[in-house]
C-alpha cells in the first residue's frame, strides 16, 4: 500500500465461476480507507458477481479477501456486515410491504451485531441509527410511507439509508443512479460526496461515466471477469482497450469534453 498506510479491503485473485464460466477471473483489488474506488465495464463484465462475493453473498472459488484485519473469504453476509460492510444492490431489494422507517430499524437491527434470539423491542441505538440515516439521504419526512409506493430515486436513497444505518466501514454502491435523470444524479453526487466527507470508504459500480468519474479517485474498468484498466480518471477515456471493449469512440470523445470543459454531457 502507498505511503505505508493499511488497506482496509485486500482482494487477491478473485475467482467466481459459474459452470464453465469464470464471472470474476482473477481480480486483484486493493482499497484504502477514505477512498472512492469506481467500477465500470460492460454489461456482465462480472462487477455485481465480484460485489456479490466480496460481501459474501456467494462464495469466491478461489482466491482470497481480508478486510480490516479480518480474513473474510467464505465468510456469510450477515457477519461481513456486521464487521463493516454494507452494500446496496442493482435492482431494488427492499421489503416492499413495509415503510421506510421499518424497512431501516431492520437493516440497523441486524447489521450491527449478531443477534442470535432476536427480541421483540429495538433499543434507542437501533432508533438513533435509523433516524440519523433517514435525515441523512433526506427521507425524515417519508419515514411512514409504504417502500412499493416510493418513486425511482426515493427507493436508490432507501437503499443508501439501509446501508448506512448498519454503520459501515466500506459501502458497495451497485449501479447506485441507474434510471435516474441529470438532477437525481447530481443529488446522488453530492450524497456520496458527504458519506466521504464524513469518513466512509466507497467502492461503486457504475454504467454512469459522468458519476463514475466525478466520485472517484481511482477507477477500474472489468471485462470478461478481468481488470482491464485502473488508473485516474482522466486516464480511462485515453486507454485504447477500454474505448474499443467499452466506451467506444463518441464517450471517449465526450468525456475529453468533460475534463477540458467541465461538460455534464459525459
Ligand atoms: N447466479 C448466476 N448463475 C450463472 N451465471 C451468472 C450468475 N450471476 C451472474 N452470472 C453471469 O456472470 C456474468 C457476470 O454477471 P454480472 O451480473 O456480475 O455482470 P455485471 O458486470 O454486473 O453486468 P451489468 O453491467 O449488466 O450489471 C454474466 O455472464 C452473467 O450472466
Ligand atoms: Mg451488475
Amino acid at each position: 500500500m502507498k505511503n505505508g498506510s493499511r488497506a482496509l479491503l485486500e482482494c487477491a485473485n478473485v475467482v467466481k465461476r459459474f459452470g464453465s464460466l469464470a464471472a470474476v477471473d482473477g481480480m486483484s483489488l486493493t482499497v484504502a480507507p477514505g477512498e472512492i474506488v469506481g467500477i465500470g465495464g460492460p454489461n456482465g463484465a462480472g462487477k455485481t458477481t465480484f460485489f456479490d462475493v466480496v460481501t459474501g453473498v456467494t462464495p469466491a472459488t478461489d482466491g482470497s479477501i481480508g478486510f480490516d484485519g479480518h480474513d473474510i473469504t467464505g465468510v456469510g453476509a450477515d457477519r461481513i456486515c456486521q464487521l463493516g460492510i454494507a452494500r446496496t444492490f442493482q435492482l431494488n431489494a427492499a421489503f416492499e410491504s413495509l415503510t421506510v422507517r421499518e424497512n431501516i430499524d431492520v437493516a440497523a437491527y441486524f447489521g450491527r451485531a449478531r443477534r442470535a434470539v432476536p427480541g421483540l423491542r429495538l433499543g434507542r441505538d437501533v432508533r438513533e441509527h435509523t433516524d440519523e440515516a433517514l435525515a441523512f439521504v433526506g427521507l425524515a419526512d417519508k419515514d411512514d410511507v409504504t417502500v412499493a409506493q416510493l418513486p425511482v430515486l426515493d427507493r436508490k436513497l432507501l437503499m443508501i439509508a439501509g446501508a448506512i444505518a448498519t454503520k459501515p466501514k466500506l459501502l458497495f454502491l451497485d449501479e447506485p443512479v441507474g434510471g435516474l435523470n441529470t438532477k437525481e444524479i447530481d443529488h446522488i453526487i453530492g450524497l456520496v460526496e458527504r458519506l466521504k466527507a464524513g469518513g466512509l470508504t466507497v467502492v461503486l459500480i457504475e454504467h454512469v461515466m459522468r458519476f463514475l468519474l466525478a466520485l472517484s479517485s481511482r477507477v477500474i474498468i472489468m471485462h470478461h471477469g478481468k481488470k482491464i484498466f485502473e488508473g485516474l480518471p482522466n486516464a480511462v477515456a485515453e486507454d485504447p482497450i477500454v474505448v474499443e471493449t467499452y466506451l467506444g469512440e463518441g464517450t471517449r470523445k465526450r468525456l475529453k469534453t468533460f475534463f477540458t470543459e467541465g461538460g455534464a454531457q459525459a
